[in-house]
Order: C-alpha cells, then sequence, then structure tokens
C-alpha cells in the first residue's frame, strides 16, 4: 500500500473466525520473523476476526501461553474485519477456507485478488489447506497451529522479499 519511502511497502491482515486464537498466532509468529530479518520498516500486520464475539478481548490465554513458550508475544486485542481493509491491505490471508469464503463474499471486485489462504504459502502443505480450529480442543491443537504459522510464515516472508524486493 503505502508507497512513502518510510512507510510500509506492505500490509497484511490475517483473518480468523474470532481472532482470539489462530489469527492473531499468525500475526504474532509473522512479526516475530518480521523483526528478526530487520524488515519491521517494511512490512504492516493486523489481524481480525470475521465475527465478533470476542471483540476487544486479549487472544485466549492458550494462544497467548503457547506463543510465549516460542518467543512470540500476542497483545493484540480482537477486531472485526471492517470494509475499509479491503482498502488498506494489500494481503488478506485467511486461516481456513470458511473465512476465506467470508471474505471473498465481502470483498469488492478490485480486492478479491488480495484474498488468500495463509497455508498457501507454506510449500509442504496440502493444496488449499487451513490451520484448523483448536478454540474447543486441547493444548496440541496450538502447537499445531504455531508449527502451521511458523512453516507460512516463513513463506510469506520469502515470497515478500521476491515480490518486494527487499
Ligand atoms: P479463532 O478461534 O477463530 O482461531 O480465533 C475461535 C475463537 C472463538 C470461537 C471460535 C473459534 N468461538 O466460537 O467463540
Amino acid at each position: 500500500m503505502a508507497e512513502s519511502q518510510q512507510g510500509p511497502r506492505v500490509s497484511v491482515l490475517f483473518v480468523c473466525l474470532g481472532n482470539i486464537c489462530r489469527s492473531p498466532t499468525a500475526e504474532g509468529v509473522v512479526q516475530s520473523l518480521v523483526d528478526k530479518a530487520g524488515l519491521s520498516a517494511f512490512v504492516r500486520l493486523d489481524s481480525a476476526g470475521t465475527n465478533n464475539y470476542h471483540q476487544g478481548e486479549e487472544a485466549d490465554p492458550r494462544t497467548r501461553r503457547a506463543a510465549a513458550a516460542r518467543g512470540v508475544s500476542i497483545t493484540h486485542r480482537a477486531r472485526q474485519v471492517v470494509p475499509s481493509d479491503f482498502e488498506q491491505f494489500d494481503l488478506l490471508l485467511a486461516l481456513d477456507v470458511n473465512n476465506e469464503a467470508v471474505l471473498l463474499g465481502q470483498a469488492p471486485p478490485a480486492a478479491k485478488a488480495s484474498v488468500k489462504l495463509f497455508r498457501s504459502f507454506d510449500p509442504d502443505s496440502p493444496a488449499r489447506a487451513s490451520v484448523p480450529d483448536p478454540y474447543f480442543g486441547g493444548v496440541e491443537g496450538f502447537e499445531e497451529v504455531l508449527d502451521q504459522c511458523e512453516r507460512a510464515g516463513a513463506g510469506l516472508l520469502a515470497e515478500l522479499r521476491r515480490v518486494y524486493g527487499f
């Protein structure tokens, strides 16, 4: 989006259902990768949910605990996707196929191409793979979310470097 010399060169919004488990994890994991690569001036990240059940809440304690154990801090407060997100973000990355469908249903025609599945950036993931919702399961689900976000995040960063040249 912003083409100014100082501003971020690319912006990415991660989107799940509640914005308290998967998409804040994706945001936190990728932010950590971006920071380690020294690219925080070039990449702007945020996350949102397609519903508003948890609007304003911190991420699920299980999400924050599992991420913290890997050195990833999650401070995000849940918010719902708003129409301006389709103009503000270069990429809207859905954590699963259901939320991808919701985004595609809401996106104005010009923004549909910016909606993708996050795991499509992991070259080793199956086609059309989702990050499963861990909310109603055990702690192992939160570890799986982190594993999948780390792999997809590495692929995403490699692709952004290639496309944007940083
Ligand atoms: P998320 O997980 O979409 O990864 O944030 C969920 C959080 C809350 C609910 C469902 C999924 N819920 O039904 O409240």
